[in-house]
C-alpha cells in the first residue's frame, strides 16, 4: 500500500517567524498516524524554520516550491537543488501551474528541473493539469500525458522517486474542484502511463481547491494517493484536522 500523502503548498505566504508559530500549533494538533505523511512546501525564506520545526517527526517533511535546473551560477532570485537541500529540503514541487502560467515555465524546463532535483537527492513532485479551454476541447489526457512525457521521459529519471500531482488549472484557488470521479479518471490515465514504464509505486496526488469539506470524498477514490493543498493548508489547526479526518 502507498502511504497517503498530504502536501501543503504555502505559495507566497508564511514567513519564517509565522512558520515557527504554525508548526508549534500543527505539531500539537496532529500526532503521527500510520500510513500518512505530511509534506510542507514553504517559500524558500522559510525552509530552514520549517525544517527546524519538524525535528523528531519522521512523518513530516519539508520541500521547496521550485528550483532552477542549474546547481549554481548567476541566476539572481533563483534557488538550486543543492541550495534547497542544504536548507533541509527533501522534496521539491516542479511545474506547478503557477510556475507554468504566471512565470511562463515550459515543458522542457520541467524536464531539466526533475533531473536537477534527482541529482540533488530531492524527491520531485511533478504537477500536471489542463486549462479549462483544454478540458472543454477534450484535450485533458493529451495535455497531461504530454506534460508527463516532457518531464519524465529522460531515461535516467527514477520514476519510483517521483510523485505526480494532478491539478486541473481551472480548479486551483477557484473554489471549483473536480468531482472525485473526474479526478479518478485522469488519475487512472496517469497510472496507465506510469505502468507502461514499469513504475508501480509512484504516488498520484490530486490538487485544486481541496478543503476540509471535500477531502474525504476525494480520498475515498482508490486512485488518489493524497492531496496537494494551497489555501486550506495555511491555517495550522484546520490543516491538522484535514489530515487527521480525511480518509479516516
Ligand atoms: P488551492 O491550491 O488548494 O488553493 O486550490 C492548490 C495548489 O495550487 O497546489
Amino acid at each position: 500500500m502507498r502511504p497517503l500523502l498530504f502536501a501543503a503548498n504555502w505559495k507566497m505566504h508564511v514567513g519564517p517567524r509565522d512558520a515557527r508559530e504554525y508548526l508549534a500549533i500543527f505539531r500539537h494538533a496532529y500526532a503521527p498516524l500510520p500510513e500518512r505523511q505530511v509534506w510542507f512546501f514553504p517559500p524558500a525564506v522559510s525552509l530552514e524554520a520549517v525544517v527546524e520545526g519538524l525535528t523528531h517527526r519522521e512523518d513530516l517533511l519539508a520541500g521547496a516550491q521550485d528550483i532552477h535546473w542549474e546547481p549554481k551560477g548567476a541566476y539572481t532570485g533563483a534557488i538550486s537543488g543543492p541550495l534547497a537541500a542544504q536548507a533541509g529540503a527533501r522534496a521539491v514541487l516542479i511545474g506547478h501551474s503557477e510556475r507554468r502560467h504566471v512565470f511562463g515555465e515550459t515543458d522542457a524546463e520541467t524536464g531539466k528541473k526533475v533531473d536537477a532535483a534527482l541529482k540533488a537527492e530531492l524527491l520531485p513532485v511533478l504537477c500536471v493539469g489542463e486549462t479549462l479551454a483544454q478540458r472543454e476541447a477534450g484535450e485533458t489526457v493529451a495535455v497531461v500525458t504530454r506534460q508527463l512525457a516532457a518531464a519524465l521521459e529522460n531515461e535516467s529519471t527514477a520514476l519510483d522517486k517521483v510523485t505526480i500531482a494532478y491539478e486541473p488549472v481551472w480548479a486551483i484557488g477557484t473554489g471549483r474542484n473536480a468531482t472525485p470521479k473526474d479526478a479518478a479518471q485522469v488519475h487512472a490515465e496517469i497510472r496507465q502511463w506510469l505502468k507502461a514504464r514499469k513504475a508501480g509505486t509512484t504516488r498520484i496526488l490530486y490538487g485544486g481547491s481541496v478543503n476540509l469539506k471535500n477531502a474525504a470524498d476525494l480520498l475515498a477514490e482508490a486512485e488518489l494517493d493524497g492531496v496537494l493543498v494551497g489555501g486550506a493548508s495555511l491555517e495550522p489547526a484546520g490543516w491538522a484536522e484535514l489530515v487527521r479526518t480525511a480518509a479516516a
